[in-house]
This record gives C-alpha cells, structure tokens and sequence, in this order.
C-alpha cells in the first residue's frame, strides 16, 4: 500500500442520447445511451487508514445530502473493491462534492469510479481495466461508464460500454433544488406504456455523427431522452426549463438522465455563459473534459 493521499477528479457526466428499448425481465431497462464526462467533478481522495470511512463535505447544500455511510455509493464501491484484492486494508474516502445530487449528472456514480480506480492504487491491488469494470458493474449500471473516463457508447443496463467519439462541446447546465430518483423515472415510463406509441426514440446514428464531427449545429435538434415525457408530466417545471433554454437561442437541449437536470446546448463558450445567465444556478461546462 502506498502512504500517500491519491486523488482522482470525478467527472459528472451527460446522455446526450437517452434511448429506453424495454423492460426487461430483472426489473432493468434496456437502454442505449451516449455518455460524455464534463469538467464539473467532485474531487475524490483516498489515503491510508485504519478503518474503511467515506468523508462528505463541499457546498452545504450538496454535502447534506449525501449520506456518508450505509447507502454511500463511494462505501459500496470500496466494499467491492475490498472483496476481490487481496490486498485490500482500511482507507479514508474523502469526497468534495460540486455534481448536484440525483441531478441525473452521475454525481454518486462518479464518486464510486474515482474510488474504485483510487483504491486499485492506493492498495497496489493491480487490477486491470475489465477487473475494475466488472466491480463497476455490481455497483450500479452507469459505473462502468464513469470508470471508462472517456466518451462511451453503452447499452444493455447501461453496463456494457464501447469508445465513442465526441469533439468538446459548450453546456449550460440547469440544476434544480430537487432530484428525480432513477428507479422513479423507469417505473413511470412503464406506468405510461399506454399513452401513444414513439416511447423510444430514433435510431441515433445522425446523432452520433454529428457529435463525432463537432457539429454543435447539427447535433442540438437531434438530442433527446426517452424519460423526458415521463419526468415531464410529473415535474412540469423541467420541460419548461427545456422549453425556456430553447426560446433563450440553445442549439438543442436535453435532460440528462433520470432527471432533474437539463443541458442546453451551445455554440461555443461565450453562447454557453449567455445560455446560464437566463437561468439562476447555472452552470457552464464543457465536455469531454
Ligand atoms: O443500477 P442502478 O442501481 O444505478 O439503477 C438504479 C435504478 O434505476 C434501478 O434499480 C432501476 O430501477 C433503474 N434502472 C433501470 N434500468 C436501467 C438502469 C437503472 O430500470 N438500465
């Protein structure tokens, strides 16, 4: 084991696509998604201790409302880790958060990446890439995303990733002061399973290639989330968000995830700062970092 502290920056992420085929028989959906990391992160360190414990703090707001123990992602993903390297000890997990919580921003499960790609150092425990995949993988569905650290393409769960290629892209970012709780959003879209047919969305291949090629213009009328009329009709003031990010000049914009947050798209940096003015809390990022 390594004596000093390792620290890992723990993107927040985007769906720039969200695409739900059906439910399957574990409970899960099967999805499509394209996941871009952006430069909003928490800060992640891992040092030596004598304990295995996860410390919260940042903004108040944010840092209350993550649990530091039980369902702590960051705790469960350690537990993980410890129980397949041999050489696993105590640790001290310091988490700084700035992602929103159940912003849909992948906020727990960028914390549960970063310590798990900590821990495999500060341990010396020499697991590989697909090792710490398939820990990421029992952890929750989105982590083998958030481990790749890169634009990825995945599908099934959510648990099986491939490269994607996105160029840099310009967000404003709209949080809110509440979460949408993922097992929520998928079990509305059951409930709704009667309201008309397009439930899922497009084949994503334009979609893809204009991300591939930079091209914001293409790409923002192109965007979409098939958990938006679900999450929509129970929280109105997200589609209005989406509507207002719209009306404000965005290329396109897109909740991301299960919600709550919404991510405008721009031209460029200066149209992103332009794009955050018009919403209080804001906040201007850019992706892949
Ligand atoms: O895998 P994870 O614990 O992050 O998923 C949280 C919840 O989101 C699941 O319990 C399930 O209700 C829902 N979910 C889903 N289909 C997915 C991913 C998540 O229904 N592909």
């Amino acid at each position: 084991m390594t004596s000093r502290a390792i620290r890992r920056d723990a993107h927040a992420k985007l769906n720039v696509f969200l695409r739900v085929l059906r439910r399957r028989r574990d409970g899960y959906h099967e999805l499509e998604s394209l996941v871009v990391p952006i430069s909003l992160a928490d800060r992640v360190t891992v040092s030596p201790a004598d304990s295995l414990y996860v410390e919260v703090s940042g903004a108040k707001e944010l840092a209350g409302e993550v649990p530091a123990g039980g369902l702590n992602l960051a705790l469960v993903a350690a537990l993980a880790i410890a129980d397949v390297c041999e050489r696993a000890s105590g640790a001290r997990i310091r988490i700084y958060k700035r992602i929103p919580v159940a912003g849909g921003l992948g906020g727990g499960s960028a914390d549960a990446a970063a310590t798990i790609s900590g821990l495999n150092e500060l341990w010396g425990c020499g697991l590989d890439d697909a090792a710490l995949a398939d820990i990421g993988r029992r952890v929750g569905s989105d982590v083998p995303a958030m481990l790749a650290g890169r634009p990825v393409l995945m599908r099934g769960r959510g648990d099986r990733t491939t490269p994607a290629s996105v160029v840099r892209l310009w967000w404003a970012l709209v949080p809110f002061d509440f979460g949408v709780r993922a097992p929520d959003a998928y079990r509305w879209w059951d409930e709704d399973e009667d309201e008309d047919e397009g439930r899922t969305g497009p084949d994503p291949a334009a979609l893809l290639s204009a991300a591939a090629a930079g091209d914001a213009e293409a790409l923002g009328p192109l965007l979409f989330n098939d958990l938006e009329p679900p999450v929509f009709a129970r929280h109105p003031e997200i589609g209005r968000a989406k509507e207002r990010a719209l009306e404000a000049g965005a290329l396109g914009a897109v909740m991301s995830g299960s919600g709550s947050s919404v991510a405008a798209l721009a031209r460029d940096e200066a149209h992103a700062k332009a794009l955050a003015k018009a919403f209080p809390g804001a906040m201007v990022c850019s992706g892949p970092p």
